[in-house]
């Protein structure tokens, strides 16, 4: 495994995040196609024992459950103190008043939610999941610079939003001295590629690392077009994101991989981590081998031409995953 910082920090982070959405309870929350807890632990294990120090869950994952599944297997296999836990905030978890958003009553109120079903007394990397049209820019990073400073958080991210609006958040930090967001979570795969237009650029300049979500666009750069699993035919958002016309990128990773021998997730993951912006694609791993397949792309080394031929039938999409 090799590591590297995340964005301009001094933080160690492995270049695999293990997304930790595909752990959780699958009747609690909106993903029933999740691993239960015995399924789970042994993928987590696997991870860390393959070099991976990176998790990335959510508090809205399954209801808290990801979390509670997660938190547990990292205190039973690794060191607190080699491994970034990284976590979010901003979705719902109750119904009524201040059950969701960046409100800083809800921030304060979701990390010790987070904390206690993790089992431990900081998160590395603590992401606002969206951005809050409802809630001031500056309500948000001064409630979220407090739990820095309170020491419950080591460091603070974003997840998918428009350039602007993580821009406007990050200038407001740095007009009163607070916290910026060293990392930005974002959707971004070989069949998904609008974000290069404005926030990668933005993320260069701001020295801001980029961690890619849905890197294997939920499976479908892994398969045969059209092919079902059980997680792709009740992954209801899965369904919203990709475009007819995204076939042909799909037959360049099948015919690139076939030519170096090797399945089609290692090219496909290879791809982003040749992208200078990124940091660490943030895999979802449902069984043994798409672990095996994420650490080895870390090493699979693909020729410009390479490159140049599974960019070129890429076809832009409405912005999607915000
Ligand atoms: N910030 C956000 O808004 C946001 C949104 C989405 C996800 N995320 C984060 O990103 C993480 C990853 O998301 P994701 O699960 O959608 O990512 P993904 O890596 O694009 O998709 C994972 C799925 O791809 C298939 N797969 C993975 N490796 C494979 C391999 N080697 N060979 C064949 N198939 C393979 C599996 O599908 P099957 O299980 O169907 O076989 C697996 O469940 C999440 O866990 C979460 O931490 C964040």
């Amino acid at each position: 495994m090799q590591y590297v910082k995340l964005g301009s920090t001094g933080l160690d982070v492995s270049r695999i995040c293990l997304g930790c959405m595909t752990y959780g309870v699958p009747d609690r929350g909106t993903h029933e196609w999740t691993l239960d807890e015995d399924a789970a632990r042994p993928l987590i294990r696997q991870a860390l024992e393959a070099g991976i120090t990176f998790f990335d869950t959510a508090n809205v994952y399954s209801d808290g459950t990801s979390e509670e599944i997660v938190g547990k297997a990292l205190r039973d296999f690794a060191r607190r103190d080699e491994i970034v836990i990284a976590t979010k905030v901003h979705g719902r978890m109750r119904p009524g008043p201040n059950g969701a958003g960046l409100s800083r009553k809800a921030i304060m109120t979701e990390i010790d939610h987070s904390l206690a079903r993790l089992g431990t007394d900081y998160v590395d990397l603590y992401q606002i999941h969206r951005f809050d049209p409802d809630t001031p820019v500056e309500e948000t990073m001064e409630a979220l610079h407090d739990l820095v400073k309170a020491g419950k958080v080591r460091y603070i991210g974003a997840s998918s939003m428009y350039a602007w609006q993580f821009s406007k958040m990050q200038y407001t930090a740095l007009l009163h001295g607070w916290t910026t967001f060293v990392s930005m979570q974002n959707h971004y795969n070989l069949l998904y590629r609008e974000e290069e237009r404005e926030m990668l650029p933005l993320c260069a300049d701001l020295g801001v690392g980029v961690l890619p979500w849905s890197p294997l666009a939920r499976g479908r750069l892994t398969r045969d077009w059209g092919t079902t699993t059980g997680r792709s035919a009740t992954d209801a958002f899965g369904s919203t994101l990709y475009l007819e016309g995204d076939r042909a990128v799909v037959e360049t990773v099948t015919r690139i991989a076939q030519e170096r021998g090797v399945p089609r997730a290692q090219v496909a993951l290879a791809w982003l981590l040749h992208q200078d912006t990124v940091t660490a694609p943030i895999v979802g791993a449902s069984k043994p081998q798409h672990i095996t397949d994420a650490v080895a792309a870390v090493e699979l080394r693909l020729t410009e031409k390479q490159i140049e031929e599974l960019q070129a039938p890429y076809t832009p999409h409405p912005v999607a995953g915000h």
